[in-house]
């Protein structure tokens, strides 16, 4: 899996956008409406201007990186693909970037306020997937959010892309059940998950009706969150 993801440190981005150019939008709009989704939950659930010290688990090149400018204190980075976060450390110098071996995050407890982790989980064994929140859960802070967010099995686009794109030949997807089950499994409370992606614009009008149906499996991508 790391030299998977090492052979991709430098055409990430393309190979993500040539599995998504069926849709017309550029990555970047995937990246905002991620941004956009867990800037609405810190807000409801650590209030506003709250973001402290976050990491982003599985992190790859860093992708997601320049669109969470100004969200949080403190950005820190981790990933098994050596080659990955040695191209993020050249993409953004202000984020502290650290590889891995899979298994224990290099971070002591209760570090973080905020613990993500964006299309690791599907990336990892199953058999492995509760030791894996298991471990964002141990380096958030009490009262701190562990987020995961997933493809959503359910939408027929996603499985498409999904199938388009070279690295994800190994990925075993997740529905939000399961996701929340990990969560509460690894003893996070509050536990809920919404459903985002359900259109190809980016509306105010549009967003409000996105939310007010997040619950249902329809939207391209979901974030399944828990507070420590
Ligand atoms: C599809 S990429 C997503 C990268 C980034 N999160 C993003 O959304 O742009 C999946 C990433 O998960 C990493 N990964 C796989 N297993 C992992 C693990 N056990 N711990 C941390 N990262 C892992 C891979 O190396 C790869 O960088």
């Amino acid at each position: 899996m790391t030299q998977t993801f090492d052979a991709y440190s430098g055409a990430y981005g393309d190979a993500v956008q040539s599995s998504v150019s069926f849709s017309g939008l550029p990555h970047s709009f995937f990246l905002r409406a991620k941004v956009n989704v867990l800037r609405d939950e810190m807000a409801a659930r650590l209030g506003p201007g709250a973001g402290g010290r976050a990491l982003d688990a599985g992190c790859g090149v860093g992708a997601m990186h320049p669109y969470l400018a100004g969200l949080f204190d403190e950005l820190h980075g981790v990933d098994v693909s050596h080659d990955s976060i040695a191209q993020a450390r050249v993409n953004q110098p202000d984020v502290s970037y650290q590889a891995y071996d899979g298994v224990r995050l290099p971070y002591a407890d209760g570090r973080f306020d905020v613990v993500l982790t964006v299309c690791v989980v599907h990336h990892v064994l199953p058999a492995q997937w509760a030791a894996y929140v298991a471990e964002l859960r141990r380096v958030a802070r009490p009262g701190g959010l562990v987020c995961v967010i997933e493809h959503n099995p359910f939408n027929p686009l996603t499985r498409l892309a999904v199938l388009r794109c070279p690295f994800d030949a190994d990925a075993v997807l997740l529905r939000a059940g399961r996701a929340k089950a990990l969560l509460r499994g690894a003893g996070l409370r509050n536990v809920r998950a919404s459903h985002f992606l359900l259109f190809p614009f980016d509306a105010r009008p549009l967003r409000a009706l996105e939310r007010w149906l997040s619950a249902a499996p329809l939207g391209a991508q979901y974030m399944a969150v828990g507070t420590a």
